[in-house]
């Protein structure tokens, strides 16, 4: 089928939910995707931070095979020998006690907002009534499901679907004064990503983690981290809030998992997991003999790649701040390992970045209007940072960026002068 035969089914078959570049991939192998046309692009993005291991892994090509033959599917009426081993596997480098298989991110974190239900219900009462109210955080996604986009805190995700789930609160990013104010013994749980990742590649701050953490703990409510984007080595360790040293009692996690194929995790103790009972929570298609069974391979081939993470991390991120300096349409270099990210003055600017990237044939995104993603597989090489940090540069030396540069100062100077005369 050519693109534009692709194009036209899609436009009359498919809910019109999504703004697809014109491009049909057909393969990939490690860090290189290609296209119907033969053209080669080098994978910045993943998959939106999926495929971690590049494309075509041979052990995940291995696992995959071996395992369709024998069973892809069995439901969780009855056992298979995987979902325990992946589960040690994620308890261990988690330090957490125990896991919930489901099928993707939002699966997950609506789980985990149960659990937070439940277990307060089960565990502390406030008064005669159970805690119920959840505090999120600006700025914050965590899904679009109908309990996630009521934690998420971004108007555009949230205000075509209102009435949400009531109970939640959102708390300013990073300001411990507002985090202490609205926590108080109505509340069950502080939930956050701890790289904030559609909200533009935002850190929590350590101050505010370990306030979040202590409020909690005093106040026998949970703290429940969303580490679907920034978690399974993403930052160079296991999960991200192992940079801080502080334990949540919920963990989800889910793009990685699987190295491709849709699986999502809720981690957290045996305290908060006594709570639930059979009956009260499952799936049919998570946790799957097919997936856990490639999910247990991707994390043993974690354990080899966490150290180059980290390094070239580092690497890819002091090339952005060397870019920084010569550029400034640059604001911010932002993230921990390879999540990262680099926020220009417009909106309108880093469109045109991402597109003259792809016209490069590098695949990178853009979030919160104003910042380039960056999601590399953790299999990148300084090469690879190199050819991108080239063409970045590039991109934003052209002439074409400078006008519009140009353009949108003059804009925002008449839109100043404008709302000064306004005012005055
Ligand atoms: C932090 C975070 N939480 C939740 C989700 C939702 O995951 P999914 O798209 O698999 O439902 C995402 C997806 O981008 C995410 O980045």
């Amino acid at each position: 089928m050519s693109l534009a035969s692709v194009i036209r089914s899609e436009e009359r078959l498919l809910l019109p939910t999504y703004d697809r570049h014109h491009i049909l991939f057909e393969r990939g192998r490690g860090v290189y995707l290609w296209d119907s046309r033969g053209n080669r692009y080098l994978d910045f993005l993943s998959g939106i931070g999926v495929n971690a291991l590049g494309h075509a892994h041979p052990a995940i090509q291995r696992t995959l095979k071996r395992q369709a033959g024998r069973l892809i599917h069995i439901s969780n009426l009855f056992f298979h020998e995987y979902q325990a081993e992946l589960a040690k596997r994620l308890t261990r480098i988690s330090g957490l006690d125990r896991a919930f298989f489901c099928n993707s991110g939002t699966e997950a974190w609506e789980g985990a907002l149960k659990l937070a239900r439940i277990y307060a219900r089960t565990n502390n009462t406030n008064g005669h009534k159970p805690k119920w109210r959840i505090l999120a955080l600006d700025n914050s996604f965590h899904g679009r499901t109908f309990g996630s986009l009521a934690t998420t805190g971004q108007a555009k995700y949230r205000d075509p679907f209102v009435p949400l789930l009531p109970g939640v609160g959102f708390v300013r990013f990073n300001d411990v004064d507002d985090l202490q104010h609205q926590f108080d013994a109505g509340v069950c749980a502080i939930c956050l990503e701890t790289i904030q990742g559609e909200g533009g590649i935002c850190t929590v701050s350590p101050e505010f983690l370990k306030l979040a953490r202590k409020l909690t703990e005093s106040g026998d409510a949970l703290l429940i981290l969303d580490e679907i984007q920034c978690g399974l080595g993403r930052t160079g360790r296991y999960f991200a809030y192992q940079h801080y040293g502080v334990q949540p009692d919920i963990v989800t996690i889910a793009k990685p998992l699987a190295a491709g194929l849709p699986l999502g995790a809720i981690l957290t103790t045996d305290r908060v997991a006594s709570s639930m009972h059979p009956g009260m929570h499952g799936t049919t298609f998570g946790g799957g003999p097919l997936a856990c069974a490639v999910a247990i391979e991707f994390v043993r081939v974690l354990d080899d790649v966490l150290d180059h993470v980290r390094e070239v991390g580092t690497y890819f991120s002091q090339q952005l701040e060397g870019l920084k300096a010569t550029h400034g349409c640059i604001r911010e270099v932002r993230g921990m390992g390879l999540m990262l990210g680099m926020e220009l003055e417009s909106a309108d600017i880093a469109k045109a970045v991402v597109s003259v990237l792809l016209q490069n044939k590098i695949l990178i995104n853009r979030t919160h209007e104003t910042v380039l993603r960056f999601l590399p597989p953790y299999i990148i090489r300084e090469k690879h940072v190199d050819d991108v940090i080239r063409a970045l540069d590039s991109a934003l030396s052209s002439s074409a960026l400078k006008r519009q540069r140009v353009a949108t100062q003059a804009a925002s100077r008449a839109h100043n002068r404008h709302t000064r005369s306004r005012n005055e």
